[in-house]
């Protein structure tokens, strides 16, 4: 009797997807402490103020009763908003750039900056395997929500191309613009992104220049089209 080796991945390979999941669960932590968590706390703060000038005072407890009830309508909205981010995406059944459409109407509804998106007819998401085609889903999803979070854009613009091999989706916002190589600590997002690139066999290049904005070019191999 033969027995077949299982194939499995090689070390670093396994050790670049952990980093990559690890760096995930840190944005979603970072995430729901940064906004929820912090409304949440901010509320029980003026709960606590609420109850002792309640009798004292009823007009201006009603107002604050009122302002409370706005402040947890936000923190619906934001968990709305992350549960969305986190939610499976049917990337595999509409094909990466059909969802990249979807994604890019959702964006421009509820934070009112156009996304100029252009892909020709000739790039087909059928030419990258599915896997891949939600890794570049949920990179181009993180690159749109740093705009959205930093870049006070008045356009985004998200352009793919398709030369043999290579694909290209370019993004450019005209922005604020940052200084790449100098990232505060405690930020790995961008570094989690330029990973998941390298992860696909790709690159991710970031061009930004203070006052005019960023580009980010992600590059990786497709089957010929
Ligand atoms: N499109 C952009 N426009 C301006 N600044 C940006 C943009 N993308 C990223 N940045 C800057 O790069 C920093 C690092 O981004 P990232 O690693 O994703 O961390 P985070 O989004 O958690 O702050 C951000 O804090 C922001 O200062
Ligand atoms: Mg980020």
């Amino acid at each position: 009797m033969t027995h077949t080796k299982p194939v499995l991945p090689a070390f670093d390979e396994v050790d670049h997807g952990i980093r990559i999941l690890e760096e995930e669960r840190r944005r979603i932590a970072r995430d729901l402490h940064d906004g929820p968590a912090q409304t949440l706390t901010n509320i029980s703060m003026k709960l606590e103020v609420l109850k002792m000038m309640i009798d004292s005072d009823v007009e201006m407890a009603k107002n604050q009763v009122d302002q409370l009830h706005k402040k947890v309508g936000s923190v619906i909205r934001e968990i709305r908003h992350l549960i969305y981010d986190l939610r499976p995406i049917a990337v595999d059944e509409v094909g990466l750039f059909e969802a990249t459409k979807a994604l890019c109407t959702q964006l421009q509804q509820n934070w009112n900056v156009p996304i100029e998106i252009h892909v020709p007819d000739s790039v087909e998401s059928k030419s990258i395997a599915p896997a891949r085609q939600v890794a570049l889903y949920r990179l181009i999803q993180e690159i749109l929500n740093n705009m959205k979070k930093h870049a006070q854009a008045k356009t985004i613009t998200l352009t793919v191309s398709q030369e043999n091999d290579e694909l290209r989706i370019t993004i450019c916002d005209d922005g604020v613009g940052f200084d790449p190589n100098h990232i505060p600590a405690g930020h790995y997002g961008l570094l989690g992104m330029k990973e998941r690139a390298l992860y696909l066999g790709g690159t991710l290049e970031i061009d930004s220049v203070i006052g005019e904005g960023s580009t980010f070019v992600i590059r990786v191999p497709v089957r010929k089209g």
